[in-house]
């Protein structure tokens, strides 16, 4: 058997059509999956990165960068509908890679799947605990910071141009533990439940973030466009240098605020728990991916029209935004949403790691005893709890600047092998039942792929590099174990 072996199709519809309570259970709605897919995408990325976004890169045109990462996550969203409506197992682009690229590939893309949902989930979760810390700091009850930040920190040092640790004389982030603790337990209960939950926290993030766009946008004033280099308030502020403004700025921004729609596509790894995948897998990727597009623009319009953008590099640029309205009772509700807001994400980035490697390990390809089923809450519930104590570990050590382009990049590799993996499909396997096509595939898959490419390529060398050794990492552990594992397991003798 070789590295190119593939899954039959066919045999991934008969896992599909598996029932019992020795398989995941399928309860989720279209509606439900819209959430999961709203859960997953509103956090960080908006609450924080767009601030810096704007003041480092873009001005008011982080509108713009909006726009285009949106443009790329609906091509990668539109292949992605494709895959999760014909193969609608757990697994997602890993289960995908295995039907159309065979076992190394699809091997390639479980392992980078790791650093979209686990180092994704560590990253909120320390923007969790930063947010908290924020909130209680407004109340007189912070926690110290020994408690509630990473032992080292990852800087760039000016001279060298190298990154290297740093001590920060903390001890450990115990906020961050404890939010992705919480939400483990949440996710080894059961899928319903989890569902619920992300329901209740989704419906009160979008509300904060409507109220913010609805009083915004009566304060909005173009005046705030002016700035010291901006003199004329531009729209796209006068490029200075290489990704600070003009085009090239916009750009880079949106290499940035790509990481705010990370998380529509774990929506397809919930497949397998679909009560209608085929129906149902499109509406929850395309529809959240809609609906938090048409929000990012408005808040990013919103908040760049009342604070002057130079002034907008902070870690709370919402709570900033609103404090230009006037309104300073209102943070502490925006900064709660938030909290909750991060939590449904971390939870969503949580389940999709888990069904990442539940299919994997049902492959073989991890411990094939680490996949088994809870009888009665019907999760991968050792695959949960394993997963969820490593996160937490991490999210207690890792400083924030380490490991939030890492998703990112890893992310958008993802996207580019499934944009690819829909066009192999079509011609490998051209009858295959397709109850959603993408559009125009010809057109969107290439176009898919590139733009995934061009994100990588704005993202800094030192991303490139440890993009790299995550890699290495993973194929040496492929060829010592998953690869003659996962043969054992296609022969049965395991
Ligand atoms: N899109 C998610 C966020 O912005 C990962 O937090």
């Amino acid at each position: 058997m070789s590295i190119f072996t593939k899954k039959c199709v066919t045999e991934l519809h008969r896992e599909a059509a598996l029932t019992g309570n020795e398989t995941l259970k399928r309860s989720l709605s279209g509606y439900n999956l819209v959430m999961i897919g709203i859960g997953g995408i509103i956090g960080a990325g908006i609450f924080v990165l767009t601030g810096h976004a704007a003041a480092a890169h873009a001005g008011p045109a982080v509108v713009i960068s909006f726009i285009l990462s949106a443009i790329t996550c609906g091509l990668a969203g539109l292949c992605y509908s494709e895959m999760a409506a014909a193969v609608p197992v757990s697994g997602s682009a890993y289960t995908y890679s295995y039907a159309t690229l065979g076992e190394l590939m699809a091997w390639i893309i479980g392992w980078d799947l790791v650093l979209e949902y686990g180092v994704g989930a560590v990253t909120v979760a320390v923007g969790w605990s930063g947010y908290l810390n924020g909130f209680l700091e407004g109340f007189g009850l912070a926690i110290p910071a020994t408690w509630a930040s990473a032992p080292v920190n990852w800087v760039l040092d000016a001279t060298t141009g190298a990154y290297h640790f740093v001590g920060t004389g903390a001890v450990i982030n115990l906020p961050a533990m404890f939010v992705v603790a919480a939400v483990t337990a949440i996710l080894t209960i059961g899928i319903e439940e989890s569902a619920r939950v992300n329901a209740a926290f989704v419906v009160l993030k979008v509300t904060i973030i409507v109220i913010f766009i609805a009083v915004g946008l009566g304060h909005v004033a173009h005046s705030n466009w002016v700035t010291v280099n901006n003199p004329a308030g531009l729209f796209i502020p006068p490029q200075m240098g290489v990704g600070q403004f003009g085009w090239d700025g916009i750009v880079r921004a949106s290499g940035v605020v790509f990481f705010a729609y990370i998380g529509f596509d774990a929506v397809s790894t919930a497949a397998q728990e679909s009560k209608n995948p085929q129906r149902d897998m499109p509406i929850g990727i395309l529809g959240s991916l809609v609906i938090c597009t048409v929000l990012y623009i408005l808040v990013a319009y919103v908040l760049t029209g009342v604070v002057p953008y130079d002034q907008l590099n902070v870690a709370q640029p919402i709570a900033k935004g609103i404090d230009a309205m006037g309104l300073p009772w209102l943070a502490p509700f925006i900064k709660f949403g938030a909290i909750l807001g991060l939590s449904s994400v971390i939870l969503v980035l949580l389940l999709g790691q888990t069904r990442v490697f539940f299919a994997m390990s049902k492959d073989g390809l991890l411990p094939v005893n680490f996949g088994k089923i809870h009888p009665r809450f019907q999760t991968p519930a050792r695959i949960t709890l394993v997963t969820g104590m490593v996160v937490m570990v991490a999210a207690g050590l890792a400083p924030i600047g380490l490991v939030g382009e890492l998703c990112s990049i890893g992310t958008l590799f993802a996207f580019a092998l499934v944009c690819v993996g829909v066009m192999v499909l079509r011609k490998v396997n051209p009858q295959l039942h397709r109850p959603f096509r993408t559009p125009f595939i010809w057109v969107v898959g290439p176009a898919g792929t590139a733009a995934c490419f061009y994100l990588m390529y704005s993202l800094p060398l030192d991303t490139w590099i440890r993009l790299g050794v995550w890699m290495a990492i993973g194929l040496v552990v492929y060829f010592l174990y998953g690869k003659r594992n996962a043969e054992l397991v296609r022969n049965n003798k395991v």
